[in-house]
């Protein structure tokens, strides 16, 4: 997660985005299924504006099968287009093709009552950072994707993939900046390893995950660090304490080598070994 957004940034960003939309039919807006709100940049309905667009929920191998699926109800009935995806496996990339056409439908019939027949639709993809936007870009061109040049008479130095038959994908994504200014934003995208952990208080936010854990993970939790039910009930420091000195945190004196036991937390969330977890439902 780059912190560095200041408003000059933000003003660029979204000036090159609105650029680049100019030349393309549709926006694959990209989200973390684990956390599809707090994932989301504040201004995208402003910066995308009437241009056709459907909403991916990235990383769904990662977050909990039956929110994701309330997530997408949800943001279908505000009127958005949802797919699911995992770009590591590919997982759910059928699903895109249909949802571009459903989204561009009107404008694809009016082209066909003109006789135009299109060989492709043009692409670019936008999201914050590490929600996966160089994945998804890599495993929807695959292997007999080619990265072409600007066309003769094309000034700008776009370059652009090419799948065949399908789409043209604008190679450079457009690099969003979250809701950063709220709290719990960026606890949750902290959560994911989102914000460099050299700048977060560890021990502090791996409380935070277990206190979160705790209240709606708590099965997930109890198998992992094979807790007992009474030990879910004590302070998330307490619970901490008693993961670290299960795991063989400790220090010389036989203390508890509490931070440790912290980036053994977030890194268990983080490589999915709690399980398949969802950090936000809609309100
Ligand atoms: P970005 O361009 O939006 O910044 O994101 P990028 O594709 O670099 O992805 C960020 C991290 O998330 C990468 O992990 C990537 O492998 C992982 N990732 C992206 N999409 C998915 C997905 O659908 N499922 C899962 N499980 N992971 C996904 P990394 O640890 O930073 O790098 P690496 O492990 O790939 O080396």
């Amino acid at each position: 997660m780059n912190l560095q957004w200041f408003p000059g940034h933000m003003a660029k960003t979204r000036r090159m985005i609105t650029e680049n939309m100019k030349l393309v039919d549709a926006v694959v807006e990209l989200l973390d299924a684990r956390l599809p709100l707090s994932s989301r940049n504040p201004e995208i309905d402003r910066i995308v504006g009437s241009k056709p667009r459907v909403l991916v929920l990235n990383k769904a191998d990662m977050a909990d099968h039956n929110a994701t699926e309330v997530w997408k109800n949800w943001f279908n009935e505000k009127g958005y287009a949802v797919i699911a995806v995992d770009s590591q496996s590919g997982r759910g990339f059928s699903a895109l093709e249909p949802a571009i056409r459903r989204v561009m439908k009107e404008k694809l019939e009016r082209e066909r009552a003109r006789g135009i027949q299109r060989s492709s639709i043009r692409l670019m993809v936008v999201g914050i950072p590490n929600v996966g936007k160089s994945s998804f870009i890599n495993r929807l061109a695959g292997r007999g994707a080619a990265r072409t040049g600007d066309r003769p008479g094309i000034t700008t130095a776009k370059q652009w993939i090419r799948i065949a038959g399908k789409y043209e994908l604008l190679d450079t994504p457009g690099i969003l900046w979250p809701k950063f200014e709220d709290p719990e934003v960026a606890k949750r995208i902290a959560f994911t390893g989102g914000i460099r952990d050299e700048i977060m208080d560890l021990e502090e936010l791996s409380c935070e995950l277990l206190g979160f854990l705790s209240a709606h993970y708590a099965d997930m939790l109890k198998a992992r660090y094979k807790l007992e039910d009474g030990q879910l009930k004590e302070s998330s420091y307490d619970l901490l304490m008693q993961i670290g000195k299960k795991r063989g945190c400790i220090v010389s004196g036989g203390n508890i080598d509490t931070l440790r036991a912290a980036s053994l937390v977030l890194d268990d969330f983080r490589s999915v070994r709690i399980g398949t977890i969802t950090l936000e439902m809609p309100e």
